[in-house]
């Protein structure tokens, strides 16, 4: 009876499908234990949990920087570790990443460190030239396009690693302790970047260690311990309709920090 459903439009699959994956590091040490999660469309969800627990490890499987020793790992309906090895740059390039420690081009203007994330994809010249200054106004780094990296805060730096994961509008972006190096008003910054990159459509993965701010956010939330999912609480318990501008506000006076559009610039035009 396959066919009782003839008449609903098929539903696309899950943004991510971990089906009874488990990875084990050459030694031995188990990173990942049969964790079968869903993450949907759209989503904005956190990973927490001590370190070691295998939130790392998490983010390097759906890079495809690790395979598991067994189950699968689907990105977009597709089994990464069954893909071609020349295809593997492709699916890179279609997920957005921000790293603790920014990882960005030390010798490169902020500008040129954006644009190498259309260039990777052969966006035209006159295009990057378009989107790069739009994405830098959108974090608030519309006057830093031609400062280099160390001329610029810590969370500047982080805003425009942001930008960067962002300019290509992936539909996955994968951040990795991003406020990790920051303090709590940048932080808010940060996380309220995500969040509005997130109401784009832009499904957002978010390793933490910020209890607080897990709590203050009110989005799905994953809890591994010693590489098993030991709790996955979901975001239905609460609205989900809240502006960026909104949250920002909200947020920020829950944590008692004085947050505002301190940059100048007008953070968000552009979404
Ligand atoms: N390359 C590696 N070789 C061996 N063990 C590793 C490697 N990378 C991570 N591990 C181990 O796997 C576990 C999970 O690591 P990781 O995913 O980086 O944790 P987290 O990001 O939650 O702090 C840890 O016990 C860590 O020591
Ligand atoms: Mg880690």
């Amino acid at each position: 009876m396959e066919e009782s459903h003839a008449h609903t439009r098929p539903s696309r699959p899950p943004i991510v499908e971990l089906n009874d994956v488990t990875v084990v590091y050459p030694g031995g040490h188990v990173g990942l234990e049969r964790v079968s999660m869903k993450i949907d469309r759209g989503e904005f969800i956190f990973l927490v949990g001590p370190t070691g627990c295998g939130k790392s490890t998490f983010i390097k499987l759906l890079l495809r920087d690790l395979e598991p020793a067994s189950g699968s790992v689907m990105v977009a309906g597709k089994d990464i570790n069954e893909m071609e090895r020349s295809k593997v740059p492709m699916l890179r390039r279609r997920i957005g990443t921000v790293f603790q420690d920014f990882k960005l081009l030390p010798n490169r203007t902020v500008y040129d460190n954006v644009a190498y994330a259309l260039q990777v994809t052969g966006t035209p010249r006159a295009e990057i030239k378009r989107q790069v200054p739009e994405i830098l106004r959108m974090v608030g780094l519309g006057a830093k396009i031609h400062n280099y990296p160390d001329e610029l805060s810590g969370g500047e730096q982080q805003r425009v690693s942001v930008a960067r994961a962002f300019v290509s509008h992936p539909p996955l972006l994968l951040a990795d302790e991003p406020t990790g190096n920051l303090d709590p008003e940048t932080s808010i910054g940060i996380m309220q970047l995500l969040y509005r990159i997130n109401r784009t459509g832009t499904t957002v993965v978010v390793v933490t260690h910020d209890r607080e701010m897990v709590d203050k956010m009110r989005r799905r939330v994953v809890q591994l311990y010693d590489g098993r999912v030991i709790r996955d609480q979901s975001a239905g318990l609460y609205t989900t309709d809240e502006s960026t501008e909104e949250f920002g506000v909200r947020v920020s006076n829950e944590l008692g920090v004085d947050f505002g559009d301190h940059d100048g610039d007008d953070i968000g035009a552009a979404l």
